[in-house]
């Protein structure tokens, strides 16, 4: 084979596209543009960081041939787990809220993990949690709990390699990278990176209503969380791997807002993407407006929108929600009704 080939899916992962916003945000005085994670193998930013904490567990002994993957995650990372697991042949188990899509359970089942789901509403402390419903499976089960919550591999795989590959091609030359918060992992490594090398770039994290994040940056206290329907981004606790020291803000965005600007994205760039994205242009938005001075925004896109097409992209789950737009995508009422033969192509 030629050296173009890459050796494994593994290969793969990383040097997503980014591209310039043509539409949205045309009212604001900045340039946004998007990194586009979803090209990743697996569909998310995750990826990264879970087969970059795979390979450093099995260096260092601690993830033996064979051995059970367990992972409490919101589906993505998960996801990103399997394409190692597959390809080094381990068991995985996931343990999930149950707020999480369809879409990514199944795909978790279809790479042939086993999923657990907890009550989302469970504090994090609590036994039926699923970050502790995680660690007693890795206990009785003898497993490893990879722990992106607190494994200082998921920021270090962004320091050292998600952090360079932005640099390499943008030169650096943008003023504000806006990047969600959920583990906290692509904000403290990329922040980190980027504060060493680059100090002119401002940091900002994007928060979801009724998470905790942006008031714990703000404050330093931990308040009660409220329920939110985004997925991926937001919390109810401060993770250990959230560095704050990097941030120089957060942008606060709510399911609304985001789910509209994800559809939006669809509708008016061609990008498919989750709802956290929406979320992350919607901050760059907000915050070019607050921040006139801040020319060209570099948003960090999560993941794509086929793990939504039940959800955002569906009105009746948008409707049901009170999250009704004014850009309804239907992902399951296309125009084409039916396609008979070749020649035969007949429109609702
Ligand atoms: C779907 C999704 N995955 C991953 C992330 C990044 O989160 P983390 O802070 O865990 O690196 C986000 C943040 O917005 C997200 O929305």
């Amino acid at each position: 084979m030629n050296s173009l080939t890459n050796a494994s899916i593994l290969d793969t992962i990383g040097n997503t596209p980014i591209v310039k916003l043509q539409h949205i945000g045309s009212e604001v005085n900045a340039e946004i543009y998007a990194k586009l994670e979803g090209f990743n193998p697996g569909g998310s930013i995750k990826d990264r960081p879970a087969v970059y904490m795979c390979q450093q567990a099995a260096k260092q002994g601690l993830l033996k041939p064979g051995g059970v993957i367990v992972e409490s995650t919101s589906g993505n990372t998960g996801i990103g787990l399997c394409l190692y697991a597959n390809v080094h042949q381990h068991p995985c188990i996931f343990v999930m809220t149950d707020k999480q899509s369809q879409e990514k359970i199944r795909r978790l089942q279809s790479l042939g993990a086993s999923v657990v789901l907890c009550p989302s509403n469970a504090p994090i402390d609590s036994p039926i949690s699923y970050y502790s419903v995680a660690q007693r499976l890795a206990r009785e089960l003898g497993g490893l709990h990879i722990n992106q919550y607190q494994n200082q591999a998921n920021p270090d795989c962004h320091y050292h390699q998600t952090g360079p590959e932005i640099i390499r091609q943008t030169q650096g030359e943008f003023d504000a990278l806006v990047a969600g918060v959920g583990t906290g992992g692509t904000i403290s490594g990329i922040g980190r990176y980027l504060k060493e090398h680059y100090p002119h770039i401002k940091i900002f994290g994007v928060d979801c209503q009724g998470s905790v994040f942006s008031h714990y940056y703000h404050t330093g206290q931990i308040r009660q969380a409220k329920t939110f329907l985004m997925e991926g981004l937001g919390g109810c606790w401060i993770p250990p791997v959230f560095d704050k020291n990097v941030v120089n803000g957060f942008e606060v965005v709510n399911d609304k807002n985001a789910f509209a600007m994800t559809q939006q994205l669809l509708i008016q760039e061609g990008i498919y993407a989750g709802g956290s994205s929406g979320g992350a242009i919607t901050a760059a938005i907000q915050l070019a407006q607050r921040c006139p001075e801040l020319t060209r925004i570099l948003a960090i896109l999560p993941d794509s929108g086929d793990r939504y097409a039940s959800r955002i992209y569906h009105p009746q789950w948008m409707n049901k929600h009170q999250l009704a737009t004014p850009f309804p995508v239907n992902a399951y009422n296309s125009k084409i009704i039916a396609c008979l033969d070749h020649k035969d192509v007949r429109l609702a």
